[in-house]
């Protein structure tokens, strides 16, 4: 008697799973380190965060700062999260008591947000190229991302795309200022021009300004969209300490928005993670309390940083628009690669050349539209730079005993 074999059955997971593949700056990371590569792909500092914030993190831990936080934030992070507010842009009044929610990052305040305002069935705006995690964060909310180009190489905005995206199915749109991954800055006249299409069909704006300062305009360079008229009452802000304090590890974020939307939000999120760490908020109190002159040095030190990449890949005969924040640049690759691999060629930059980069189909829906792109990004020591700069060097050089 023969034994009938079946296939074994794949291990259902859910729909909402299925609709989209792992990360993959996270895979770029994993093979960069595979093969000991500079690893240019993810957007994590590799120096040293500030003291204040290790002392301050280190001295809640040994006074026993280690149970749960309020479950939206710790009071003292809260009233300093909206202290610096107040600070950094005059006129922005925000109440910590109603107003804020910490999360754990900024991802976490993002999907947070979605989850707490925003239904299935409702469209949620989004630029293109995006930053990865908007996609998902919609479909696992149960909406549809609707999405509207940035068109190289300046980025632009086509106000009648942007107009036409608009309807009454739309909830929200997320903005991304400065933007990850082209290093856009929006403009005031941009953000009028949301603010008049939001109060139109009554959306909300989701911005996520986590590289609020790391740009390359001067002061006032970046505009928060909340305090662009008409915008305030319906702008959910999302920030972290991740990049401005050089901590992605400790997953300390926060909402500011009205009072009725952060307490939906303040709900999803207890429910989603209870809490942020409560000895990291901690040293947030710390990072809030900095003096203008760090995020002077902040900007000036990402400035050297952004050269030093950009005079390398200019070398090496990539083409790009000079970001004018944020800390990555979206590189043309058709003179190194005119067949239009991204993925292929991301992998032989680790592989042969020893550099972590990002293709650029992970930005967009249609992966064809980026074949001929790949993302830099610079939140490293200029040491960690000069050494991808002299690795980049050798691309497309025949091997010396060749
Ligand atoms: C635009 C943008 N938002 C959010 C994040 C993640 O932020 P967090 O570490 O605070 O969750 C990143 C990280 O690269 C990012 O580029």
């Amino acid at each position: 008697m023969s034994e009938q074999t079946t296939a074994p059955a794949q291990p259902r997971v859910s729909a909402k799973a299925m609709t989209f593949t792992e990360s993959v700056i996270r895979d770029m990371t994993r093979l960069a380190l595979a093969h000991g590569a500079v690893n240019l792909a993810q957007g994590f500092p590799d120096f040293a965060c500030p003291p204040e914030l290790k002392e301050a993190a280190k001295a809640a831990i040994d006074a026993d700062v280690n149970q749960y936080a309020i479950t939206w934030g710790a009071a003292e992070f809260r009233a300093a999260v909206a202290a610096k507010v107040g600070r950094t842009y005059p006129g922005w009044s925000v109440d910590p008591d109603t107003e804020i929610c910490v999360t754990c990052g900024s991802t976490e305040a993002m999907i947070a947000t979605m989850l707490a305002l925003v239904d299935p069935g409702d469209e949620v705006i989004m630029f293109e190229p995006f930053y990865e995690n908007y996609g998902p964060d919609t479909i696992l909310s149960g909406a549809r991302p609707r999405l509207v180009r940035l068109h190289a190489p300046d980025w632009s905005i086509d106000p009648a795309e942007l107009r036409a995206a608009f309807s009454d199915r739309t909830r929200a749109i997320v903005l991304n200022t400065p933007h990850n991954p082209t290093g856009k800055v929006l403009r005031r006249d941009e953000l009028e021009l949301v603010a008049e299409l939001c109060q139109r069909h009554d959306a909300l704006v989701f911005t996520d300004e986590i590289y609020e300062h790391i740009h390359y305009l001067g002061p006032g360079g970046h505009i928060p969209p909340a305090t662009v008229p008409g915008l305030e009452d319906r702008t959910v802000t999302i920030n972290a300490l991740s990049k401005t304090y050089a901590v992605t590890g400790w997953r300390v974020g926060w909402t500011i928005a009205p009072p009725a939307y952060t307490s939906a939000i303040r709900k999803v999120h207890d429910f989603l993670t209870v809490g942020a760490a409560a000895p990291l908020q901690a040293g947030g109190v710390a990072a809030m309390g900095l003096p203008p002159a760090y995020y002077d040095g902040l900007a000036e030190q990402y400035r050297a940083r952004r050269d030093l990449l950009c005079a390398a890949l200019t070398d090496t005969g990539f083409t790009f628009r000079q970001p004018d924040g944020a800390y990555y640049v979206m590189c043309d690759t058709r003179a190194i690669d005119p067949g239009g691999d991204d993925v292929a060629l991301a992998r032989r930059l680790v592989t042969e050349i020893g550099v972590a980069t990002v293709p650029g189909s992970s930005f967009f829906a249609d992966p064809a539209d980026g074949r001929h792109i790949i993302r830099f990004g610079f939140p490293k020591k200029l040491s960690t730079l000069q050494a991808a700069a002299d690795r980049l060097a050798r691309l497309g050089r025949p091997a010396a005993d060749g």
